[in-house]
């Protein structure tokens, strides 16, 4: 089943570009998109007030990453909260709020407690899934299906991909119908998420770099991972997966938070990976981030930068930089988050850890 590959993660990762354009086809065509599966009237989307996202783990970091896109691209607040936390607290929902689940299994018991009490609180309910008939997708309003097929290896890798994908096929539907209320132009968006799986492509290629960066920092104790807007839920990501493979410790901040406190932490080889914004597109994140990864390089830090091609400003500052194409600024977690995913399972390796499955974890989560 792994055919040349030694491992599922590994053969999981390169289904990836395959995974996005499947979650892609249909629901895409020309710039438009069309959800039928969710099952909410255009006169239920206009009447929605705001949208909250339950999740967990990696599903979290998908949510943290649509709500930036509903945010950006619709007149909508958002709200994305870990699932475990989510009724104990008695959120203020109703028929308007639109409720997003999202879970690969549609089983973690922890974000279906939510829905529950989402449901039982009269709000919409939908979920994003990429199980079929799973518990999750059964007591929804409508499902948007990531078409991921069956990931074996523990860490979500493809699935997690899709689920990113499957929110901005949400967030620019929703701006459809409601009405754009941004400054991107939505239809060179949907242009741009389309040629996503054609540039996810590329990065498959920086396999055999990353082998030998995580070569050089399998010994290490921790990493940090810095990001900044939609960086910021993509080095969540990488730290989450970091934590869970390699068992290292590994923490993800937002870049202006350091000096706030985490800043402490940075000694002498330390690696700290950065999740660059786009120099073209976010010139002034980039001059902050810019200053960041000076800062901690001045203490000793090790930097390993994720940049778009072309942004030859980090070199200088950088001990290695890992490059990905070009993309739309709001759709770069779709891409920066390959590399880290490589990185991780290469590191996991270099520290003889089974990355498929790894200790004290199951693939989902039924028990709250
Ligand atoms: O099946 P779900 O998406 O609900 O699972 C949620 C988390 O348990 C899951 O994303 C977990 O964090 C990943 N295995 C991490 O790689």
């Amino acid at each position: 089943e792994k055919g040349d590959y030694p491992y599922f993660m590994l053969k999981e990762i390169a289904e990836q570009p395959q995974a996005v354009a499947d979650t892609l086809a249909g629901s895409l065509v020309d710039g438009r998109v069309s959800l039928p599966g969710l099952g909410l009237s255009e006169q239920c989307i206009r009447e929605l007030t705001s949208v909250v996202v339950i999740a967990c783990g990696s599903s979290y970091h998908a949510g943290l990453i649509a709500q930036q896109a509903i945010e950006r691209w619709t007149d909508l607040p958002v709200h994305v909260e870990v699932a475990s936390e989510f009724r104990y607290r008695e959120p203020k929902l109703r028929s308007t709020t639109l409720v997003v689940a999202v879970s690969q299994s549609g089983e973690s018991m922890d974000t279906l407690m939510a829905l529950r009490h989402a449901q039982q609180a009269g709000a919409t309910v939908v979920s994003i899934c990429n199980t079929r008939g799973s518990s999750m997708a059964r007591e929804s309003h409508g499902v948007l299906y990531t078409e991921a097929g069956t990931e074996i290896g523990v860490a979500a890798t493809k699935t997690f991909l899709t689920q990113v994908a499957a929110g901005y096929l949400l967030a620019l539907h929703l701006a459809g119908v409601r009405g754009g209320q941004t400054t991107d132009g939505l239809i060179e968006v949907a242009e741009a998420l389309a040629d996503i799986p054609r540039a996810a492509r590329q990065l498959l290629a920086t396999v055999p770099q990353l082998r030998a960066l995580a070569a050089s920092l399998a010994d290490r104790d921790a990493v940090l991972f810095l990001g900044r807007q939609l960086g910021y839920p993509v080095a969540m990501e990488g730290a989450l997966k970091l934590k869970e493979l390699a068992y290292l410790h590994a923490e993800a901040f937002a870049a202006g938070e350091l000096k706030h406190g985490p800043i402490a932490l940075i000694e002498d080889g330390l690696p700290v990976v950065v999740v660059m914004p786009s120099a073209s597109q976010q010139p002034l994140l980039h001059e902050k981030m810019m200053s960041n990864i000076q800062e901690v390089r001045a203490r000793g830090a090790v930097t390993v930068v994720i940049a778009e091609q072309g942004d030859e400003s980090v070199d200088a500052c950088a001990d290695a930089v890992v490059r990905m194409p070009t993309t739309h600024f709001m759709l770069a977690p779709l891409l920066a988050s390959i590399p880290l995913q490589i990185l991780t399972c290469e590191l996991a390796l270099a520290r003889g850890c089974d990355v498929d499955q790894p200790r004290n974890l199951a693939k989902s989560v039924t028990v709250e």
